[in-house]
């Protein structure tokens, strides 16, 4: 079997991590025990671009118990867990082709692997794949289906490729569903950035100065996040209802600049570039430690860093210290990409679970409207977002009310007033 892995003798460590998210992810579960009766996805050729986690391996198996041949490549160079790589190589059959810290010639040498079996549904969490899928056109574009999308920066991507009339296949944005969003970016991305931050670091939030730049689902998680842990927390937006939310959030607000005279801690969760650039970091306390959440490394202006920076040495793991020219020091940690995922773990399987179950349902609910859906970004219906949310529910052992009828009249009526 074709596979570009680390080591597969990680394979039995990763196997062990594999059972242990599982055990957090009941709804996939459910999922899972009902594809592997009814088989939705039966020879179905999919060609998945993820972060390669113990929770991305969960859901790669519910798409092979659906029935799907599924190829996955990492959707960053350096959010690869080896283990977990090696473990679906050797004890599931997935073909993967990831490696933490790979290069950007071998990173995107995986994604054209994983498309080499000719996929029907693409999975993305970025748009990397699907956005070289399209730069290779020909009769491999034809054969797809559809595709699913799980992140806010890849829906982004996506929108932009409907406008300008080049997106080949219908895609469902996952990430839009509010059993993603609202829990995976904001509780996930806050307490796992936080974790991420901790391990490059070993700092005590009690008593910093923590800037979060973006007050968007993942900026919130982790102002919120910080605030639990004892920081003072400053956030900084361009958006003016954003930045009015953060103030009455019970953050203070001010522009990045004027941050920099205060901030221990940066995290850029924004999906825009260069909101740290050089003047930014020229104006940053001596020690000051930056680092980013949003998908992509251009967040921080890290060619700028690298012009203005003297000598650098590496701290730790995953933490650099660039000494600047004007004497100060700045700590980059993990090299400015995804930091929850490559100095820590990702989202806990607790809220992946949701993330993933959306994606199975959207890869079933593609082939089930092959050819009917329009070369469109589509949302996953409301009812399996619904769905989603009432068997986390259930698996939590939380039951709700249920409208009565006189409930229900009332309120699709316009008729009672006063
Ligand atoms: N680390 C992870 O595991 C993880 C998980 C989910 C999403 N993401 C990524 O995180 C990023 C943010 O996602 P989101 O769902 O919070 O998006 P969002 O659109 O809800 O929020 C982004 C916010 O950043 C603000 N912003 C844009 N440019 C800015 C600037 N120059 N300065 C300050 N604020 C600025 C926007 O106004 C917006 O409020 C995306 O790249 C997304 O793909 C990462």
């Amino acid at each position: 079997m074709k596979c570009d892995v680390k080591d597969l003798k990680l394979a039995q460590q990763g196997r062990t991590r594999i059972e242990w998210a599982g055990r957090f992810m009941p709804v996939l579960a459910l999922i899972r025990e009902r594809f592997a009766g009814e088989r939705p996805l039966k020879g179905i050729r999919m060609s998945c671009c993820l972060h390669v986690t113990t929770e991305t391996a969960n859901l790669v198996l519910t798409l092979k118990a659906a029935g799907a041949q599924v190829r996955l490549c990492a959707s960053n160079p350096l959010s690869t867990q080896d283990d977990v790589a090696a473990a679906l190589v050797k004890y599931f059959g997935v073909p993967v082709f990831a490696i933490k810290g790979e290069n950007r010639e071998q990173y995107f040498r995986h994604i054209a692997q994983a498309l080499e079996h000719e996929p029907q549904v693409t999975t993305d969490d970025g748009a990397d794949l699907i956005s070289a899928l399209h730069q290779q056109k020909g009769k491999r574009l034809a054969g797809v289906a559809g595709g699913t999308e799980e992140t806010t920066t890849g829906v982004i991507r996506l929108r932009s490729m409907e406008r300008d009339g080049v997106l080949c296949y219908p895609v469902i944005a996952v990430n839009d569903s509010e059993t993603k969003f609202m829990f995976d970016n904001r509780y996930g991305t806050g307490q796992s950035s936080l974790d991420g931050i901790l391990r490059a670091t070993n700092v005590l939030y009690a008593g910093s100065t923590m800037v979060v730049c973006g007050y968007g689902w993942c900026g919130r998680g982790v102002a919120m996040r910080a605030k639990g842990m004892g920081a003072e927390v400053v956030v900084t937006e361009v958006n003016p209802v954003r930045a009015l939310e953060a103030r009455m959030d019970g953050f203070r607000v001010m522009k990045l600049i004027d941050a920099c005279r205060h901030g221990n801690l940066f995290i850029t969760v924004t999906g825009d570039i260069n909101v740290i650039d050089r003047q930014h970091m020229l104006a940053m306390k001596d020690g000051a430690v930056v680092c980013n959440s949003g998908h992509f490394d251009a967040e921080i202006n890290k060619a700028a860093l690298d012009r203005i920076t003297k000598s650098r040495r590496e701290l730790r793991q995953f933490c650099v210290e660039h000494r600047l020219k004007n004497g100060r020091r700045l700590i980059l940690l993990a090299e400015g990409r995804l930091v929850n995922l490559a100095a820590a773990e990702g989202h806990p399987a607790m809220v992946m679970d949701m993330s993933f179950a959306n994606q199975a349902l959207a890869a079933e609910y593609i082939i089930g409207n092959r050819g009917q859906l329009e070369n469109r970004v589509h949302k996953l219906p409301e009812k399996l977002d619904q769905e989603i949310a009432r068997l986390k529910l259930r698996t939590m052992g939380i039951t709700i009310d249920k409208l009565t009828r006189e409930q229900a009249v009332y309120l699709s009526s316009w008729q009672h007033g006063t």
